[in-house]
């Protein structure tokens, strides 16, 4: 019988969950038995009694859960102090953000745990869906626009009204990708006029075909920017530089900017200087969704609001979190997916296959050692 254990958060700022009742269910199908510590849906509007309608057993404790669990599913990166009630050989699958938190994977090699990194899931047409990524920046890219209206104190659609008639909103997306694409696809849907830039050529049609206007510098540098992985390169000097005059002046225009825009393993690139920013109209909203890896605007504060020349630059942490009761839908059914390739169904038991390209992608630690090839060699 394998034991699946699904503890509560214990960042403060996390409202997700790994699973949900549906989640649970098919676990339970699966031969599974899930044990959840009490009130870990709370913030995502589960209810205990939702759990144990599904087939959960709940207990009052993190400890108790995680026992002699075989497989424990998280949002987060257990903390040192989750270690040590696990058991050794434990699978441990989370969103680990290792990068930068090498200590934090040395001490999880060193409890003797297998610890999983979703966020490391290959983009792979078999793992997509298991991707977390994905699934958390598009709702991300969501919530950047209900976030950016509730901070404006204008309308985002054309309004024409007996009294007159408004103007639509001017929405600038920076970084096309999941999250700015869905930003996109949302701001058209509340009426705004919305154009996006990026520095991969794919972006371009993708942002068109959502009906907004694409605007960058199209030159070599930008034909070469996508790796084979599908993700950006970091840009020359150069190119940074012309594509800063370009926007200055389009940034300039606009009522709300949303930017996303990522290098795998670097810091975000620094889009909006505070010179963009005091070109902005009074009341212009800014939303850095790539705050927490260093921000896209220079000025944006990792989980504050900062108001520059009448400008709110907003710098929201966990966004997904934002719409947790969405996020956990979304998470746990990848991580579902996921654990159903880790499990042999006719025998009900675990059957890790530790060549699949999707266990060595992700696996972060085993067997008391750091064996990931971006962390390896740190465990010893
Ligand atoms: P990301 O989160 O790493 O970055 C967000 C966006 O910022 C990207 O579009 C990137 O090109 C852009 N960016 C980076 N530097 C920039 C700069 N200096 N100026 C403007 N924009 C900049 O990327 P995300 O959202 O994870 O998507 C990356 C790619 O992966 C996309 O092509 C996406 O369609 C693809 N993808 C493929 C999947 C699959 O399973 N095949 C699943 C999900 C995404």
């Amino acid at each position: 019988m394998i034991k699946i254990a699904v503890p509560a958060e214990t960042d403060k700022a996390e409202t997700r969950v790994a699973a949900t009742p549906e989640t649970v269910k098919r676990f339970i199908g699966l031969g599974a038995e899930v044990t959840v510590e009490a009130g870990a849906g709370a913030l995502s509007r589960i209810l205990d009694a939702d759990y144990a309608d599904a087939g959960a057993k709940l207990v009052d404790t993190a400890a108790a859960a995680v026992a002699d669990a075989d497989i424990v599913l998280k949002v987060r990166r257990p903390e040192s102090t989750e270690l040590a009630p696990l058991k050794a050989g434990a699978l441990v699958i989370a969103a680990m953000d290792p990068f930068g938190h090498e200590d934090a994977v040395k001490a999880m090699a060193a409890a003797g745990i297998t610890a999983i990194a979703m966020e490391f899931m290959p983009r792979i047409t078999r793992a997509q869906v298991m991707d977390v990524l994905s699934s958390q920046a598009n709702l991300a890219g969501y919530q950047a626009v209900i976030d950016a209206a509730e901070v404006f104190d204008r309308a985002l659609p054309m309004m024409m009204t007996a009294a007159g008639t408004v103007p639509a909103a001017r929405v600038f997306v920076m970084g096309a990708g999941v999250a700015g694409l869905q930003a996109v696809a949302t701001a058209r849907r509340l009426g705004a006029a919305v154009s996006a830039t990026d520095v991969r050529p794919a972006a371009k049609e993708q942002v068109e075909s959502l009906g907004a206007k694409f605007i960058a510098v199209e030159d070599e540098e930008f034909k070469q920017a996508e790796t084979a992985g599908g993700y950006a390169k970091e840009m020359s000097d150069e190119y940074k530089k012309k594509q800063a005059e370009l926007v200055a002046d389009h940034i300039a225009k606009q009522d709300i900017v949303i930017t996303t825009a990522l290098i795998p393993g670097r810091p975000a690139p620094k889009l909006i200087s505070a010179a963009m920013v005091e070109s902005m109209k009074p009341g212009s909203v800014i939303i850095d969704l790539a705050v927490e890896r260093g921000g896209n605007c220079e000025l944006a504060r990792a989980g504050e609001i900062v108001v520059h020349n009448e400008v709110s630059i907003v710098g929201h942490l966990n966004v997904p979190g934002r719409i947790a009761a969405t996020a956990s839908q979304l998470y746990a059914k990848n991580l579902f997916a996921f654990v159903e390739t880790l499990i042999d169904k006719e025998k009900q038991e675990l059957a890790v296959d530790w060549e699949d390209e999707l266990v060595t992608a992700t696996v972060l630690t085993r067997d008391g050692a750091v064996v990931h090839p971006a962390f390896a060699g740190q465990g010893e």
